[in-house]
């Protein structure tokens, strides 16, 4: 992450705007007002830079935080440069340009919220590493959208700079974890959902890709007849997901061994020159939807803002911090305040998939909240944590 480290940062007065950049306010930790988060917008980007005293270290760090990243980087760090111009000392910096990772854009590049109310018929493959199969999917499917989603960014820069040369104009590429974007697709739209060579994590089911629910979310998002397929070495795995199926209804299942395929993917290969065995299993979505149930939104798409007490947020350090329901959790992490602002640091939603957001409460003339950024991503887990906070700071 882009930062700078100096013996005492010193901030001017805010607001001021400087090339193009404004910086809102400073807002300080309500418990440790050594720990600050900085509101910066520029164009149509919004973001924090975060201010800390590092007491073992005895200096003083300014970075961007992690949560409320834009892209490209460098915006980020334009920002960081234009605030170490007014530093005395720098012990040491990494804002220097070029950095390949600046360059993260292309209009195939979408956000999930691109996807929410989305309705062509749609390829889907999560994972795709090298994007091998990906790239073959989306030249032989030309009349289909194929949508690709990776938590790895090399590999999604390497993509976009392919979807580029081949000059596709119907592969999107997501930078996001595929279990939270399947929540958040309208239903029905998929042709197929492929994953291909998933890291197999039998120690910690909890990071797999495939779990029941992801079998019934995209069994929801495939389209009649639709397929989800797992392509995978190793074994354990298959069987562990075989038996997932099997729990499923309205289903037919189709498993090879050892079968070619036109394309071989990098794991493939590697797997391959090793001899191992390789499995497929297809999962085919043989429900017929009715007009009904092809009319059903997933999720409730919105956050609602009630009208928040600022004796709730004064009160702060009484109210609950944590709270843990069956299919959801609310962590409240702390709280920053600049006069009449307020940003409450949150990390909710579902257990394998937390987000990491601010809400910022403005007792302004009147009273406006809003998450920074954009809002979280509207899974389940995340709309009913925003409803329990909500809760906590309207009471009485
Ligand atoms: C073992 S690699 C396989 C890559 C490619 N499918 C192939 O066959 O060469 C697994 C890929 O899944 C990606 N991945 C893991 N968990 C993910 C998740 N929750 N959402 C999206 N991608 C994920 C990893 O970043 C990695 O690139």
């Amino acid at each position: 992450m882009p930062h700078f480290l100096a013996p005492h940062i010193t901030l001017p007065p805010m607001p001021f705007t400087q090339e193009g950049y404004s910086f809102v306010y400073e807002a300080k930790q309500c418990n440790d007002s050594t720990q600050s988060l900085i509101l910066v917008r520029y164009k149509d980007s919004e973001f924090f830079l975060r201010k800390a005293w590092r007491e073992s270290k005895n200096n003083a760090i300014l970075k961007c935080e992690k949560s409320t990243k834009t892209q490209p980087t460098g915006i980020m760090k334009n920002a960081l440069k234009i605030l170490c111009a007014y530093q005395k000392n720098i012990i040491s910096h990494n804002l220097n340009n070029n950095t390949p990772r600046q360059n993260l854009q292309s209009p195939y590049l979408k956000s999930m919220e691109f996807f929410l109310d989305f309705a062509k018929p749609c390829l889907i493959e999560i994972g795709f590493g090298s994007g091998r199969h990906l790239l073959h999917l989306a030249q032989s499917n030309p009349h289909l959208i194929c949508v690709g989603i990776e938590i790895h960014t090399p590999s999604i820069e390497q993509i976009l700079r392919q979807v580029q040369l081949l000059d596709l104009k119907n592969l999107y590429i997501i930078n996001g974890d595929a279990r939270i974007f399947l929540e958040i697709l309208p239903s029905h739209i998929a042709q197929g959902i492929y994953v291909h060579f998933p890291v197999p994590w039998n120690k910690k089911h909890h990071r797999r890709i495939f779990s029941p629910k992801f079998i019934q979310e995209s069994l929801r998002v495939l389209d009649n007849g639709g397929m989800l397929a797992l392509r995978s070495d190793d074994e354990v795995y298959f069987q562990d997901v075989l038996s997932l199926a099997l729990q499923e209804k309205n289903i037919s299942l189709e498993i090879h061994k050892n079968q070619q395929q036109a394309i071989t993917s990098k794991y493939e290969a590697r797997w391959t020159k090793q001899q191992k065995n390789i499995y497929d299993l297809k999962i085919f979505h043989t429900h017929k939807h009715t007009n009904n149930e092809k009319n059903v939104k997933n999720t409730q798409k919105t956050f609602y803002f009630d009208k928040i007490l600022r004796k709730n947020l004064d009160n702060y350090k009484s109210f609950p911090h944590k709270k843990i329901a069956n299919d959801w959790f609310l962590h409240i992490d702390n709280l920053y305040c600049a006069g009449d602002i307020y940003v409450l640091a949150l990390c909710f939603g579902d257990f394998n998939q937390p987000q990491s957001k601010f809400l910022q409460i403005a007792f302004c003339d009147n009273i406006s909240t809003r998450y920074i950024g954009h809002n979280p991503i509207p899974t389940q887990a995340a709309i009913k944590a925003h409803k329990y906070l909500m809760q906590i700071l309207t009471q009485e």
